[in-house]
């Protein structure tokens, strides 16, 4: 059976989304990547410069749409954005004023829109925003950002799918607390540092979320002119100042860009060079790959990986940072199909991330799945097929399966991959990998 025509064939029939990978599987490859700036480091650092009066220059900034999308909604404050490659320069010496609601979808497009809330309330003193949806990964409620600011001088109202709030304190002006979160959030974490940065007084988080993401959201506020300390901890002080000026910043590393390809590397037995990459955010990653029969090579600047043939199964329980991360889970998961065993794959942190199970299936993955718990018994091949992917994480997974199987796949869900990978395809190309964007006409 012709596998182009067939998988073609087949994909037409259930063709929802029109951009599409095509992947020429079985090869093994040989080469160098060079990691970008970390997408959820850029979003929160972008959203940060509504809190100075002077210009914020950010350097290695991740050319995908997710900051596309956060350019305009800054520019909808009135901000004033340049950007040239890899390099942004914002500046919100104009008057701020609230988003306009004509950029609705773009805040509902965006779920990392909703770093903007707490800026704006420490700029503006009120804040008038849309509600940030859901998505396919989970519902993604805002209660531990709300409760926060709450404890700030917020006070919250909800009109039309809309978030209206108002600082309720004297000059309208946050003042400092002490907050201890329910649960981990990032988010919420974020959120609550840049609006404290701006408050009277100190403010204290406990049970903080402890990514590098966080650390880099302190050290451009700090170089800004903020009191944060801790960050990296599960407990952050911050005192709050009147003002924050410009300055210059460099993005982090992507960690989950770079154990996305590190997982790709392994599934395809290939040994892979990394510069621009920062291993101590990987540890609970690359300790897992070794567990798989991976070895590692590393020098100031380089880390390199150096897969064995045949790969151990090995269990992964997804966690808030330093535990395996839920961002690498699907890309784990899709390595696990192949590996010599079974493996248990939990994911703890969002309650719907697990779309690409059918589609790996469908691939010859012999994968169960009960409740958030997936069941992988290793399997010798995968078939090259046409599937779908529904999120970004889970089409990189289809990707990295698609690179091992031998003919011609056809992934759906380009566009997810274009938010959160700059040049996923033109990177694996460069390492040997037969991988084409295509657009169904
Ligand atoms: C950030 O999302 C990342 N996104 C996610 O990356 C990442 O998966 C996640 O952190 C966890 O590491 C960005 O940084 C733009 P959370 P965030 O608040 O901040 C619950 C990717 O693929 N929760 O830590 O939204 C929530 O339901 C994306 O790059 C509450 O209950 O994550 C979830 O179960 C996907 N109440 C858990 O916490 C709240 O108020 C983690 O959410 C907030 C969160």
């Amino acid at each position: 059976m012709n596998i182009k025509n067939n998988a073609l064939k087949n994909s037409r029939s259930v063709f929802i989304n029109k951009k599409y990978i095509e992947v020429n599987g079985g090869k093994s490859l040989e080469g160098k990547i060079k990691i970008s700036g970390a997408k959820n480091s850029a979003l929160v650092l972008m959203a940060t410069s509504i809190l100075s009066k002077g210009q914020i220059n950010l350097f290695n900034v991740p050319q995908i749409t997710d900051v596309a999308i956060m350019s305009k909604i800054l520019t909808s404050m009135g901000m004033n954005i340049k950007s040239n490659e890899d390099k942004l320069e914002i500046n919100s010496k104009s008057i701020l004023h609230q988003p306009q609601e004509v950029f609705t979808n773009l805040f509902h497009s965006l779920r990392a829109s909703f770093f903007c809330i707490g800026p704006i309330l420490a700029r503006l003193g009120s804040a008038n925003i849309p509600l940030p949806g859901g998505c396919s990964i989970g519902s993604r409620p805002i209660d531990e950002h709300i409760i926060a600011l709450e404890k700030l001088g917020v006070q919250f109202k909800f009109k039309n799918n809309y978030l209206i709030a108002e600082v309720i304190t004297p000059k309208k002006r946050l003042i400092g607390a002490l907050i201890k979160f329910n649960c981990k959030s990032v988010g919420a974490t974020k959120t609550l540092i840049m609006a404290a940065s701006l408050a009277k007084g100190r403010t204290i988080l406990k049970n903080s979320s402890q990514e590098p993401e966080i650390v880099d959201l302190a050290n451009i506020l700090n170089k800004m002119g903020a009191k944060v300390k801790g960050a990296g901890t599960e407990c952050i002080t911050i005192e709050g100042v009147e003002s924050l000026e410009g300055c210059d910043y460099r993005v982090m590393p992507d960690r989950i860009e770079a154990g996305t390809y590190l997982i790709a590397a392994a599934m395809t037995r290939s040994k892979i060079t990394f510069s621009s990459i920062e291993p101590k955010h990987l540890k609970e990653v690359i300790k897992k790959l070794e567990m798989c029969g991976c070895k590692f090579e590393y020098s100031d600047k380089f880390l390199k990986i150096i897969p064995n043939q045949i790969l151990n199964s090995v269990d992964i329980t997804t966690l808030p940072y330093p535990g395996f991360p839920t961002d690498l889970q699907a890309p784990f998961m899709a390595l696990m199909t192949t590996a010599n065993g079974v493996s248990t794959i939990k994911e703890t942190v969002f309650e719907n991330r697990m779309h690409h199970v059918k589609e790996l299936n469908k691939m010859g993955a012999q994968i169960s799945l009960k409740d958030n718990t997936a069941k992988v018994v290793g399997v010798k091949k995968l078939k090259a097929s046409s599937v779908i992917g529904f999120d970004l994480r889970g089409t990189a997974a289809l990707a990295i399966a698609g690179l091992y199987a031998n003919g011609k796949s056809i992934i759906q869900g380009l566009e997810h991959l274009e938010r959160g990978y700059e040049d996923f395809a033109l990177k694996l190309k460069k390492i040997g990998a037969e991988i084409k964007h295509k657009k169904q006409n």
